[in-house]
């Protein structure tokens, strides 16, 4: 039997989190220890106890040992020695030998998690404010607490069938004639493709809902062209609206009154991508309204899909902090470079783009109410997304539009799916991939994946394959770099037979992906699960942070190491181990259950079926 108890502190925001009404509870939740003053929730945790949860967070699956911060940011460096990143979950799973519940907080100011990181037998989750709902939801096993949760927060997003093909992003395509080159070269290669991102550059002067008409030119044909050698074009949308006379969203929302405002009461103005920008306030009604109206601009254009990006919203600059700057710099004297000058100009153009301070001096109209900003910041990029949903629910009630943003906070899962952001070509954040995946789908964020290849830094032909090795099972499938980096376009690399073989097999594994992912979306579960979550007898399974369960049927074991030729595998029971080469070209070998060392060499997928499961492919299966 689950349970569900609702604790309520001052006077929590809402922020639509939860869609179910649940009575509130007297007294604190007797897990813990809450002292209102110190405003902390402190709980014991035992030898045994591991805990999951908190969506896309640094480090393994169990959070344990380390200090986690829900606090939206634009943060490019995902080392394990950061404390957030551009979402906040706040929902933690405890389990132990002695007991087992889950806790949700929903409180949209800035929260930290310190699971045994101050002292190591000690969870203390504090609050900047404690306003807020805390859910503790009791049952018979991780996967029932889990379906409680989803219960509680509404019915996962489900993409349209095609947005589970293979994208090619690229921050750098300049023109439509980049984007044909990219079809152009894919096809050559013989590499299919679904989809093509198209990065701010397809904009003019990075302005949100205008395409640049020199670069891009007859933007509707060309949306065509591309549809009609089967590649669907996604545009990204920032939150930022570019500052400039003239400008259709800019003067719309200036007249509509729709930005968020400064302590005066004018648009707060910031930096981003297009220079000076004010953000829309997407906690009022209107305002999701008109901006969310704003995409069938490119709706009309034949655009099916979008990305919503810099939603936490990231600040480059503004204007207070320009000021202060330049205070600062004004006051250091005019002599010849000390060390102590020298720190002073560091400091004063490093603290440029301190949201802190930015978070602080803006505000939304919540129903006619002054809040300030960092009070609800990680609800921003959710709202930003929730304006779009909504008004493909309202414009286009018949039709799937793809969706899927860089901030979120629970709630969001509802309207769109999550990418995980800027992480690096590094194989250390092919690990962090397959970490993160499970923690988001016990969040809701079913439709989710990483930057194959890496973002940051130049990528290797290895962790190429080893990542689409791995992508080929994540929902979200998009190969995107950063520019300057080294370019990844599959057909960039020597092994084109390789990578053609492996998004071959990804169209061949779509029947069994699609199916999976609707039935986890349908029933509250997870596409993704950690071992424990099936095994729980088997306490091996709690430590094993490299191996997934992927729907029902069948557990990967990916290969993140550079050199390896296989790895170890732990198998909970029997399996049967399929060895894809290719879609025809394939082994099967009977596994017993234990300790094995596996060979995966570079052109080889492995796929583990379930004792009495079956995992078919299509080898028609196209999108
Ligand atoms: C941000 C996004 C990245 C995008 C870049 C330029 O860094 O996270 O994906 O390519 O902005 O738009």
């Amino acid at each position: 039997m689950s349970s569900v108890k609702k604790y309520t502190y001052g006077e929590p925001f809402f922020t639509e989190a939860v869609v179910k009404e649940i009575e509130r509870s007297a007294g604190d939740p007797a897990e813990f220890i809450v002292d209102k003053k110190a405003r902390t929730f402190i709980y014991k945790l035992d030898p045994s106890t591991v805990c999951y949860g908190l969506g896309e967070t640094v480090r393994g699956m169990n959070k344990r040992g380390w200090l986690y911060i829900s606090n939206n940011t634009d943060e490019p460096h995902h080392e394990e020695g950061k404390n957030s990143l551009y979402a906040s979950q706040n929902f933690l799973l405890i389990w132990s030998k002695k007991e087992l519940f889950g806790i949700f907080i929903d409180y949209p100011g800035r929260l930290s998690f310190d699971i045994g990181y101050t002292e190591t037998d000690t969870l203390t989750i504090t609050f900047d404010d404690l306003d807020a709902d805390v859910y503790i939801i009791r049952g018979e096993s991780a996967e029932d607490i889990v379906k409680t949760f989803r219960g509680l927060i509404g019915k996962s997003y489900i993409p349209p069938k095609w947005a589970f093909g293979y994208g090619q992003s690229r921050w750098g395509y300049k023109s439509a004639d980049d984007i044909r080159e990219v079809a152009r070269e894919y096809k050559k290669a013989g590499i299919p493709l679904d989809m093509i991102y198209l990065d701010i550059d397809y904009m003019e002067a990075y302005k949100d809902f205008t395409t640049n008409k020199e670069t891009f030119p007859h933007f509707k044909e060309f949306v065509k062209e591309m549809a009609d050698e089967g590649i669907h074009l996604i545009p990204i949308i920032d939150a930022g609206v570019k500052v400039e006379k003239g400008y259709e969203i800019y003067e719309e929302g200036i007249k509509g009154d729709y930005f968020c405002k400064d302590e005066l009461g004018k648009p707060f103005t910031a930096a981003v991508w297009p220079g000076a920008v004010h953000f829309p306030d997407f906690f009022k009604e209107d305002t999701r309204k008109w901006f969310g109206d704003k995409y069938s601009k490119l709706v009309e254009m034949g655009i099916e899909g979008f990305w919503n990006d810099m939603n936490e919203p990231a600040i480059f600059y503004s204007d207070k902090g320009v000021k202060e700057a330049k205070k600062k710099l004004a006051a250091i004297p005019e002599k010849e470079l000390t060390f102590e000058n020298c720190g002073a100009y560091r400091d004063a153009l490093s603290t440029l783009d301190d949201t802190y301070r930015d978070y602080h001096s803006f505000y939304h109209d919540v129903n006619g109410k002054k809040v300030r900003h960092d009070k609800i910041h990680n609800l921003y990029g959710y709202n930003m997304t929730r304006s779009a949903g909504e008004a493909f629910q309202r414009n286009y009630p018949d039709k799937k539009i793809l969706m899927f943003s860089r901030s979120s906070y629970t709630g969001m899962h509802r309207y769109g799916g999550v990418w995980t952001g800027d992480n690096a070509s590094w194989w250390s954040h092919l690990a962090l991939n397959i970490a993160q995946m499970p923690a988001l789908n016990m969040c809701g964020f079913l439709y989710c994946g990483a930057d194959l290849g890496g973002f940051n830094d130049n990528t290797t032909e290895d962790l190429m394959l080893r990542w689409i090795a791995f992508g080929m099972f994540t929902p979200l499938m998009r190969n995107h770099s950063a520019l300057g980096t080294r370019v990844q376009e599959l057909y960039r690399f020597k092994n084109k037979e390789t990578f053609a073989n492996f998004i071959k097999l990804r169209h061949a594994f779509i029947p069994y992906i699609y199916d999976e992912f609707i039935k986890a979306a349908e029933n509250d579960t997870m596409y993704f699960r950690p071992l424990s979550f099936v095994y729980s007898d088997d306490e091996r399974t709690f430590e094993i942070e490299d191996q997934l369960l992927v729907g029902d049927s069948i557990m990967i074991a990916p290969v993140y190491k550079q050199n390896a030729r296989g790895r170890m595998v732990y198998l909970p029971e029997d399996m049967k181990l399929l060895r894809f080469r290719g879609v025809e070209d394939y082994d099967v070998e009977e596994m017993k259950a234990g300790d094995h060392y596996v060979r995966a060499e570079l052109n080889e997928v492995l796929v583990f079926v379930r004792h009495g499961r079956k995992f078919e492919i299509d080898d028609n299966s196209h999108i």
